[in-house]
């Protein structure tokens, strides 16, 4: 199926990106949240990202207009019913991706595929929630998502090949690189991230050296654009943890258990960089 329509739950960091991306290649894009507010300042940092945009010299005005007039902002879950291709991107929690995933279903027109971006929890899981596992996938982009090239695609099991096939065309109209991931706990990406941040808190933790010398260590001797510390404040450190939890839950090794100097910051409430703090003071 060829997409040209795609619904977007979520206005939050990653939604208003996938909208953002979605709407400047040309789809129809309906990018939906329940939160008015938040809607409203992700619809209008889309804007201003791509006025940012104008004034580098990277396109005109036209293509600012264009863009702008494929996006449509709603509250209302119902107007997504005629859209090809549903991306969730709402906040990484089971119960409440579950509950919009029944929705998107009793909403969504025949033959429409559902995605997740989520980044740790089963697509299988969450397929299960639907009348139409086979439709379901796992679409996972990169923060921040217009500059991030890679989208991890994510086969549930029942995931159909031509539902995964659809979906990765879509990602790469919208000029990323896709790698397609099976679904065991973390993916790809984060199978392997997570652990080298969290083995960054343990080396922090056990005083092997300072945050700032960890990051410069990985910056500038693994040419890192950010390094592992200065990163985690960037996802969020309860991002983090929730994905180590789901690691060492799913794969079952005590090797990804998380480091209590990293737990220790979540319950202190230092998230990173969304707070103000995390390992560093913004
Ligand atoms: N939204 C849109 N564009 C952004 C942006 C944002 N939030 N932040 C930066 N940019 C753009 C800037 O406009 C700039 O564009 P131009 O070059 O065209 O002018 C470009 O990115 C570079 O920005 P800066 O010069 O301000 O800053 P920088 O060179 O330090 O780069 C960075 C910033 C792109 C974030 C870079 O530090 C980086 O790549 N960091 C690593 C990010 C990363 O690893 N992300 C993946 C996280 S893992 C994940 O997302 C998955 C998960 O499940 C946890």
């Amino acid at each position: 199926m060829a997409i040209q329509t795609i619904g977007v739950v979520g206005a939050g960091q990653m939604g208003r990106g996938i909208a953002q991306v979605a709407a400047m290649s040309e789809f129809k894009v309906h990018l939906f949240d329940i939160n008015e507010e938040g809607l409203n300042f992700g619809y209008d940092f889309i804007k201003k990202q791509l006025d940012k945009g104008v004034a580098k010299g990277k396109w005109d005005e036209s293509f600012v207009e264009k863009a702008m007039s494929n996006l449509v902002k709603t509250t209302n879950m119902n107007d997504l019913k005629d859209a090809d291709l549903i991306v969730e991107a709402a906040t990484e929690n089971k119960t409440i991706k579950f509950d919009i995933f029944k929705k998107l279903d009793e909403i969504a027109k025949e033959g429409a595929i559902l995605a997740s971006n989520t980044s740790s929890i089963s697509i299988t899981e969450i397929a299960a929630a639907t009348k139409r596992p086979g439709s379901v996938a796992g679409m996972h982009f990169m923060n921040p998502v217009p500059v991030m090239k890679l989208v991890e695609t994510i086969t549930g099991l029942e995931t159909s090949e031509e539902t995964i096939k659809a979906v990765e065309e879509a990602a790469q109209k919208m000029g990323k690189t896709v790698v397609r991931a099976d679904d065991v706990a973390g993916f790809a990406v984060n199978r392997i991230l997570m652990p080298m941040i969290n083995e960054a808190f343990y080396t922090l933790y056990e005083g092997v050296a300072t945050a700032k010398g960890i990051d410069d260590a990985m910056k500038l001797g693994t040419n890192q654009p950010m390094g592992p510390l200065e990163l985690a404040d960037f996802i969020g450190l309860d991002t983090c943890l929730a994905i180590m939890e789901v690691l060492h839950d799913g794969l079952g090794d005590t090797k990804y258990r998380p480091c209590p100097l990293l737990k220790k910051y979540v319950t202190a409430g230092r998230f990173g960089r969304k707070v103000g703090k995390g390992v560093y003071e913004y």
